[in-house]
């Protein structure tokens, strides 16, 4: 491991009963680390310094995973940009700090792909973060994790210590968040497709003309690049984690609709709003890390569904105290 000797370093998984943090728990198991830790949400606030401060004197982590934070799609973003900024910026501040001055030897920040900003060309290349106006829907959130990247790389530079931070796209997989208020692009459309099928509606309707381009990386791919940036990767350079393909949103709709049985046809509403037309990262720094994604579309949102319908909605209420 990259800056990390210790045979069985003691990994501190933030956010470990989330989307991305559970799977990178999992992954991290997986791999034979005998020492993952994480504390729930309900014990322990990161947005307080005081209760941060507490458990890293008494965890003592080796290594920090940062994959905590208010994450929410468009809605919830456009509603509460005070939150999202705010909340976002303090976990990164407390946990970030406490890190290195306990005594971290590694710390990995997730970053996210939509901080590029709106008109970047395609596929997005690292280095054009922070060369243009940001998407302002999703503003406050950018600035925020554009924040914990700048802070990575200064704690870097004036004190040594190996904060790396990575650029994940659009994940998802099956403790994903099917609240239809906060939900992403594909446990949205699960949740909407699955409720049309038991009520038996005639069609399905998706906003916007069903052109644009979006890419999708499963949580576990996702959680293994973490593991190869954890071994491998020790630098100032912010690093894209995505599929390397992207496809449109008609065709992503077709494949949820296979995954969730809806017989009826895909109605799309030309007249609102679609967004960026493409939004594809340029993997090859990952990739020349050794890492490659494993789980197709097709099969990651069938089982995204069966996890789904296991379940039911009650699992986003659920996931916090079974993964605690
Ligand atoms: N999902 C994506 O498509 C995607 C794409 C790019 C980047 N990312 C990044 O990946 C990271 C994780 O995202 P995710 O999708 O895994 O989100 P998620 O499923 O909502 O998980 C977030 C985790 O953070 C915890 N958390 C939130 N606020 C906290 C607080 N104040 N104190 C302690 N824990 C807190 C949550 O616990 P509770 O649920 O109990 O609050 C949960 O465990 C984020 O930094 C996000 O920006 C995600």
């Amino acid at each position: 491991m990259s800056g990390v000797t210790s045979i069985s370093p003691r990994v501190y998984v933030a956010g470990h009963t989330g989307l991305a943090g559970s799977a990178i728990s999992r992954a991290l198991k997986r791999r034979g680390y005998a020492n993952v830790v994480g504390e729930p949400h309900a014990r322990l606030d990161l947005t307080l310094p005081q209760q941060v401060e507490r458990y890293f004197d008494e965890t003592r982590p080796d290594v920090v995973i940062l994959a905590a934070a208010l994450v929410g799609g468009i809605i919830a973003n456009s509603e509460r940009p005070a939150d999202f900024i705010r909340n976002n910026l303090q976990i990164q501040t407390n946990v970030i700090d406490a890190a290195y001055r306990f005594g971290a030897r590694k710390l990995i920040f997730l970053g996210s792909s939509c901080i590029y900003p709106k008109l970047a060309p395609q596929p997005l290349r690292e280095e054009y973060l922070l060369s243009g106006p940001l998407e302002p829907t999703n503003d406050a959130y950018a600035i925020a994790k554009l924040a914990g990247i700048k802070m990575c790389q200064a704690y870097r530079r004036q004190y040594g210590f190996d904060a790396v931070s990575v650029l994940p796209t659009n994940l998802y997989g099956p403790n994903d968040n099917f609240d239809p208020r906060a939900s992403h692009v594909i446990p949205g459309l699960i949740r909407r497709m699955d409720d049309a099928r038991t009520r038996g509606d005639a069609s399905f309707g998706v906003w916007g003309s069903g052109r644009p381009r979006r890419e999708f990386l499963h949580a576990d791919d996702f959680a293994d690049a973490i593991v190869t940036v954890l071994e491998n990767y020790s630098g100032e350079e912010p690093i894209n984690i995505g599929a390397g393909e992207d496809l449109t949103i008609a065709e992503l709709a077709q494949i949820v609709r296979r995954a969730v049985g809806f017989e009826g046809p895909i109605e799309f509403d030309a007249s609102k709003p679609d967004g960026t037309p493409r939004k594809l990262l340029e993997t090859s720094p990952i990739r020349a890390l050794g890492w490659a994604p494993k789980i197709g579309l097709e099969q990651g949102i069938a089982e995204t569904v069966g996890a789904f319908r296991e379940s039911g909605f009650a699992r986003f209420d659920q996931r916090r105290s079974a993964n605690s």
